[in-house]
């Protein structure tokens, strides 16, 4: 495995990458989530193809007031994960390689990116879709891997990939949990011992959610709503939503029906969690109905 810190080092070994070359990227600290990106990779790569991980924590994507400096770094444990995991190439840029001058053009990500997590961490989407952009102009893979953990990142990075002809295949892979729901995420590991006890419920409340669809888009946010009443004050949320798989519009209408996400945002303490479900809303009552 060759690990590159230089665009120069990357040029270098991307030359005599064997193809298809596969992109995993990632900000590090990587957890069994990761992992199974790294898995479907390899197996997308083949015996003889490529799989290369970027490793960066990436400063454009985090507000002022947010976790940038204390986002956990483990590159040494992050490196034999990748090695185990059979990635031909690593590549962990500092800040100054992969901005070395001030980034002024950047990805507008357009209205799908102003909603949900775009509205509450403004620019995020922005810094999100100009590193991958980048990341994929120094890589040139055939095919990235994402995860549906980030179900509205990897919506948009769909979408720029479409919208910009960029000829890269994104392949999703579903969220990795805990063996009582918890999604896996690398910020899971600011969670106290009774804040970890509360995490779970964000997971429970989604697949209420997800139990009740049938019954139409209000009684799937009702029943998740009553599971996260169970939190008390150990929660603050910041949304539960229910949105169109695809393009992220707000289901608005009770009478909507066809295939949705259920995605929930909250904070415990000063850790953001979020997560969410792929819903078929409103087919019980179609089938009613009809
Ligand atoms: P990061 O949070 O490190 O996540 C890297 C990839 O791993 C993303 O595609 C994310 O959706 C996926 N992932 C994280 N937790 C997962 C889980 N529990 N199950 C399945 N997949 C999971 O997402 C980013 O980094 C950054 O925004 C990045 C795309 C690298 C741009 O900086």
């Amino acid at each position: 495995m060759i690990v590159a810190t230089t665009r120069a080092e990357l040029r270098a070994a991307r030359e005599s990458m064997p193809a298809p070359v596969v992109l995993v990227p990632t900000m590090g600290a990587l957890h069994d989530g990761h992992r199974a990106l790294l898995r479907r990779a390899r197996e997308l790569a083949g015996r003889d193809g490529t799989v290369v991980v970027t490793i960066f924590v990436n400063p454009l994507q985090f507000g002022p007031s947010e976790d940038l400096d204390r986002y956990p770094r483990t590159l040494h444990e992050d490196l034999k994960v990748c090695a185990a995991e059979q990635a031909g190439l690593v590549f962990a840029p500092g800040p100054r390689e992969m901005y070395p001058d001030e980034q002024l053009v950047t990805v507008d990500p357009g209205p799908a990116g102003e909603i949900l997590e775009g509205e509450f961490r403004p620019g995020f989407f922005r810094g999100v879709l100009t590193v991958v952009l980048k990341l994929f102009s120094l890589v040139r893979p055939d095919t990235a891997v994402f995860g549906q953990k980030d179900a509205q990142q990897l919506t948009l990075v769909r979408r720029m990939v479409s919208d910009f002809a960029l000829g890269i295949e994104i392949e999703a892979v579903p969220t990795v949990r805990a063996a009582d729901g918890l999604a896996l995420s690398s910020r899971n590991k600011y969670l106290s011992s009774p804040q970890r006890l509360v995490a779970p419920l964000l997971h429970e409340a989604l697949a209420a959610g997800e139990a009740a669809a049938t019954g139409g888009s209000r009684a799937a946010l009702d029943a998740a709503h009553g599971v996260l009443a169970k939190a008390g004050g150990a929660l603050t949320l910041d949304y539960l939503a229910l949105v169109q798989r695809g393009t992220y519009a707000p289901v608005r209408n009770n009478d909507f029906s066809g295939p949705a996400v259920l995605a929930i945002a909250a904070r415990l303490g000063n850790t953001r969690l979020i997560d969410n479900v792929p819903v078929e809303v409103g087919t019980e009552r179609d089938a009613a109905d009809g």
